[in-house]
């Protein structure tokens, strides 16, 4: 059988199939389907400085092969994060990961040195690409200066792997990812979601209660793959990729685009086995076109 094993910096994967964050809670939801140690990492949900209540609702609207979301980072805050789930998740034998936002370049790196002395955290995924929040969130992920500065606020409080998740709502993704990679990102994922709306013309008003959401789900993942390409041609830190991927077909697609791992978020909802059937089906597809290991296909395109 071909070896599935892959590197984010010094981060071991055991497969290149990790969740996404938001759409696999803490890992332990999923226990009861998924054996959570197969899979290659869990990035669990987005964590903030101080508690965060989300939006109003509704949070959510079905739209053609994917959803819009608008939930907002609801979490405890990372104190709690740290007293009361910690304890439940450090001994998950995978990459617990823990994505984290915040509203200035100071919140984020706080929250990145409170987590920097956990042991059983060994990276941290820094989100300045969530749509669905009026301060910080996103805008710091759509310009090169906003990305660098809180890269660098981070990296001077966080010492293990960091990864910086990209916001798909900009011209030129790949220059943000090389301002990540100058201030000492060890790693770039993406894409988080697509800003998107929806309307109930029934009663003529948005679906969503703050007017538009983030899209993801099988309609975003030909503009995820394009941008993974970009950035892979970019720069030289390991690419994670993700958007609408559901099948192992799905996911070779965006190693072959230049990703070294993948995540999967919105198919855990329609199947909370996706995870290991993708690691199974990238298994099978090695083996059937001749390949010892998965690194064969990363960035093989002629
Ligand atoms: C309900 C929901 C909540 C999400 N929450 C977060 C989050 O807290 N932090 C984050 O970086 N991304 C979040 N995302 C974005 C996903 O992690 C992922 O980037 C996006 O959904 C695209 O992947 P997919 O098409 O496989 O779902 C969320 C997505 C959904 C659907």
């Amino acid at each position: 059988m071909a070896d599935l094993n892959v590197k984010i910096n010094d981060l071991r994967l055991k497969n290149p199939v990790m969740t996404a964050s938001g759409t696999f809670g803490y890992g332990l939801e999923f226990a009861d389907f998924v054996p959570l140690d197969q899979i290659g990492g869990i990035i669990v949900k987005g964590t903030t400085l101080k508690p965060r209540e989300g939006n109003d609702y509704p949070r959510m609207a079905e739209t053609p092969q994917g959803m819009l979301n608008c939930v907002g980072l609801q979490n405890k805050g990372v104190d709690y994060f740290i007293g009361h789930i910690y304890p439940e998740i450090k001994d998950i034998d995978t990459n617990m990961i823990v994505n984290v936002s915040g509203d200035s370049p100071e919140s984020y790196a706080e929250t990145a040195g409170r987590l920097d002395v956990l042991d059983g955290i060994p990276a941290i995924e820094v989100n300045i690409s969530c749509p669905n929040v009026k301060e910080g969130g996103m805008a710091f992920g759509v310009t090169c200066a906003g990305a660098a500065s809180i890269v660098k606020a981070v990296r001077a409080r966080y010492h293990k792997t960091l990864i910086v998740k990209l916001s798909p709502n900009v011209t030129d993704i790949a220059g943000i990812a090389r301002a990540c990679e100058d201030e000492g990102a060890d790693s770039v994922s993406l894409i988080n979601t697509l800003m998107g709306m929806a309307i109930d013309i029934e009663h003529r008003r948005p679906k969503l209660s703050i007017r538009t959401g983030g899209l993801s789900g099988p309609a975003v993942k030909p503009v995820a793959v394009r941008m993974v390409n970009d950035v892979a041609r970019a720069v030289k830190i390991p690419v994670i990729g993700l958007g609408g991927i559901s099948t192992a077909e799905d996911a070779i697609e965006f190693l072959m685009a230049g990703a070294t791992a993948v995540q999967i978020g919105t198919a855990n909802f329609l199947d909370p086995r996706v995870t290991i059937k993708v690691r199974d089906g990238i298994s099978d597809w090695l083996d059937r076109h001749g390949c010892k290991s998965v690194t064969e296909i990363i960035n093989c395109l002629a």
